[in-house]
Formats: structure tokens, sequence, C-alpha cells
């Protein structure tokens, strides 16, 4: 039996590139909804005790990939929650699949207005040369990837509040049309 099956399906899961304002949304929406907030980021930090960055620099992004797609799943499993992805999580083909038959929203921004946010931080692939070059390189290789998985998308080069609202307005009418199919089903 899936979670979705046992009811304890993710209420949202958040995806998106590096910069969209994942967890800050999620955050948001976590408390309209009064579930609780997952980042699987800060998961993998408080599961294995060292930062992303260390963990890169001394196992590479293969064990990244790795740590993050266990962690991950097994969020997935459990949580009834809002859960945001790291932005690199949708490319790991266990995840993509992880995420079929959730509620997925894919945050939506350009390659100018993401890397103003991030510009500076200390995310291990925008470390080295033109930075800005890699970060429009990744995205570019991630759009459609994350446009297949997602079943909402949304425009994030807004304000946090005003991003939550869409999406809560999105998943009530998504409920709306799963009543009413419910009902037309109930009422043959
Ligand atoms: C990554 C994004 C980061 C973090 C890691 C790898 C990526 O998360 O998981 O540095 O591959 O895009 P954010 O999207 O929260 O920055």
């Amino acid at each position: 039996m899936t979670a979705a099956d046992a009811g304890g399906a993710p209420a949202v899961v958040l995806i998106g590139f590096m910069g969209a304002g994942k967890s800050t949304i999620g955050r948001i929406l976590a408390a309209r909804l009064g579930v609780e907030f997952i980042d699987t980021d800060d998961e993998i930090v408080r599961r294995t005790g060292r930062t992303i960055p260390d963990i890169f620099a001394t196992e590479g992004v293969g064990r990244f990939r790795e740590i993050e797609r266990e962690v991950v799943c097994d969020v997935l499993a459990a949580s009834s929650g809002v859960i945001a992805l790291g932005g690199g999580a949708v490319m790991t083909p266990a995840i993509a699949d992880a995420l079929a038959g959730l509620r997925v929203v894919y945050l939506q921004i350009s390659a100018d207005d993401g890397y103003a946010r991030v510009a500076g931080s200390d995310r291990p692939l925008l470390a080295g040369e033109d930075p800005f070059q890699r970060y429009r390189d990744l995205l570019a290789d991630r759009a459609d990837t994350y446009q297949r998985v997602a079943t909402i998308v949304v425009a994030a080069a807004r304000g946090g509040d005003e991003v939550a609202t869409t999406i809560l307005d999105h998943l009530a009418a998504d409920s709306h049309d799963a009543d009413s199919a419910a009902e037309r089903i109930s009422q043959r």
C-alpha cells in the first residue's frame, strides 16, 4: 500500500530550481494548512550531522545524490505535511517515480530572477568560475523534468504570501474537482 492509499500522502511537494523560494513558500503553506513542514536539505543535514557543502566537498555529488534519494524517499513515504525538495532531487529517477500520484508544485523562476536570490550563497554547484553561466545551464537541463513531474506550475518571482495563496487556490480547485467526480460516481 502506498502512502497515498493510506491517506498519509504529503499535502504538497514543492520542486524547482535553486532560488525559487521552495523553503520560504513551504513554511508559509504549512502554517496556513496547519501541517508540518520538512525541507529535505535540512533533513539531510540533520541525519548526517554535516553541511551540504561539506558532503559535496568530501564525498562528491554522486554520494550526495544517494543520500538525498534515501532521505527524500523516506520523507515522501512518511509525511503528510508540506515538503520542499532540493533543486536537483527530481533528476534522480527513483525520486521522480516516488512523486507519481502526489500533488507536486513546480515553482518556476527565470534565470535572472532566481540567480539574483542565490548569488553569493554557499551552494556547491555554483562554486567556481562563472556561477551565473552554471546556473543558466543547470536550469536549462532541468526545466523539462520539473514540468513533467509537476501537477501544478506556479510563477515564483513574487512575494511568498502571494505565491502561497496561488497554490492554495489551485489545491482548493483540485479538491473541488475531486469532490464533484466522487459525487458523480456515487450518484450513478
Ligand atoms: C541542489 C540544490 C540545493 C541542494 C544542493 C544541490 C541542486 O538545494 O540540494 O546544493 O542540485 O540544485 P536548493 O534548491 O534548496 O538550493
